[in-house]
């Protein structure tokens, strides 16, 4: 088992950082080296994730990116215990601390703890959510179900119409037009807003968001993005944001995790992680986004492709995809290495032996 909490190794002080003598509050989620593996034989299975560690502070907003394969999704189930029944956590804790102090362990949780706990305290919009709705169910019943379901008093029908429409507002869609209409009467946005709607009803402390733009259009992302970001300042919850289009996540989050082959590889503020990356990985990824203009270079793809969990690679899993590769690398697995450390899990680390050799060219890839 690897340790990859980040190890204060000859750490800067950041002039830069705000002057602040760190978090009064506790952090929503602290996550310590989460462990999920997947059966997929009788005597078989795949670690999905390696040992995942990071807090998550009240209202702050932290993206997960990564190719595909990388983890990403497995992460967000696992946090809320949604992983499909072939998948298991194997390790690790994750605290949650409510709005009352109070931290519970949400691997520890029963499942009657879970059914109180999720929707009211920690929302999920999953992955390809476009067919998460009920196609016979009406968008009003599906959500008076989870009001009903998730409340911790009973609720009248008069307040599930009311809360549903506000939540519906809240998203600017109408809820005498939307509350009656089945899945399959709203476009992809108007679906994917009564979503992110529907997870907000109870006012939970967390959202994950798993690709919440990936089906949809430019501008119809472009809704979504500021909608998202409007909400947040209006319910303040922590927010984390899967996407593995990196200019999206950008725009919406404090924070940024960089996840490959199921490990955290990289973590920093988003002006570190954008501007100043230090795992040849996340350069690689952020250059691999399309450029806005035509004055930027040109698009460059990472070669090679992500690692079979089955079957990775001693040391460095991404040795086999990266030009600056030693024999060190291949010797044993790079820990997270703090780089700028800063409070409020705002820590710039990166595991990378020779993160000193990673020199970023593309500086802005943020869309207008
Ligand atoms: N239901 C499953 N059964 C077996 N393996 C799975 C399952 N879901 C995901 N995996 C494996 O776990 C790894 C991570 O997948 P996932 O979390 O979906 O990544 P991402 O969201 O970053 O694309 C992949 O290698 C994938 O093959
Ligand atoms: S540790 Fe070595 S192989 Fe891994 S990313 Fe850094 S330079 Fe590349
Ligand atoms: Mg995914």
């Amino acid at each position: 088992m690897t340790d990859t909490t980040p190890r204060p190794v000859g750490p800067e002080t950041d002039p830069d950082a705000p002057a602040t003598t760190g978090p009064a509050e506790a952090p929503v989620l602290s996550v310590r080296d989460l462990q999920v593996a997947y059966r997929t034989g009788k005597h078989t299975r795949v670690r999905a994730l390696r040992g995942v560690s990071f807090d998550l502070y009240p209202g702050s907003s932290l993206a997960l990116v990564g190719e595909s394969g990388s983890g990403k999704t497995t992460l967000g189930l696992a946090l809320l215990r949604l992983l499909p029944t072939l998948g298991e956590i194997t390790g690790g804790t994750i605290g949650y601390t409510g709005d009352d102090g109070r931290t519970r362990e949400v691997t520890a949780m029963s499942s009657a703890q879970l059914r109180r706990w999720r929707w009211s305290e920690a929302a999920m919009v999953f992955q390809g959510a476009q067919n998460a709705f009920n196609p016979v169910l009406t968008i009003g019943q599906q959500m008076a179900e989870t009001l009903r379901d998730h409340s911790r008093a009973r609720i009248s029908r008069k307040e599930i119409l009311e809360r549903s429409a506000e939540a519906l507002r809240s998203v600017r869609l109408e809820p005498q037009r939307v509350l009656g209409s089945y899945p399959h009467e709203l476009s992809g946005g108007m679906k994917q807003r009564a979503l992110i709607a529907t997870g907000l009803l109870l006012r939970p402390r967390l959202l994950v968001l798993d690709e919440p733009t990936t089906a949809l259009d430019i501008l119809t992302q472009r809704t979504v993005i500021d909608l998202l970001a409007e909400l947040r300042e209006e319910y303040g919850f922590a927010m984390i944001f899967i996407s593995h289009d990196l200019a999206l996540a950008a725009e919406l989050a404090d924070r940024v995790v960089t996840m490959y082959a199921g490990k955290v590889i990289e973590t920093g503020t988003t002006q570190d992680i954008f501007t100043a990356p230090k795992h040849p990985y996340t350069s690689k990824l952020i250059n691999a986004v399309p450029p806005v203009s035509g004055d930027l270079p040109e698009l460059a793809s990472i070669p090679g492709a992500p690692p079979s969990l089955a079957t990775l690679p001693p040391g460095c899993a991404f040795a086999p995809r990266c030009e600056l590769a030693t024999d060190e690398c291949r010797a044993a697995e790079p820990e997270l290495i703090t780089l700028t450390e800063r409070p409020a899990d705002m820590t710039h680390a990166a595991a990378c032996i020779h993160h000193d050799q990673v020199h970023h060219e593309r500086k802005v890839i943020a869309r207008a």
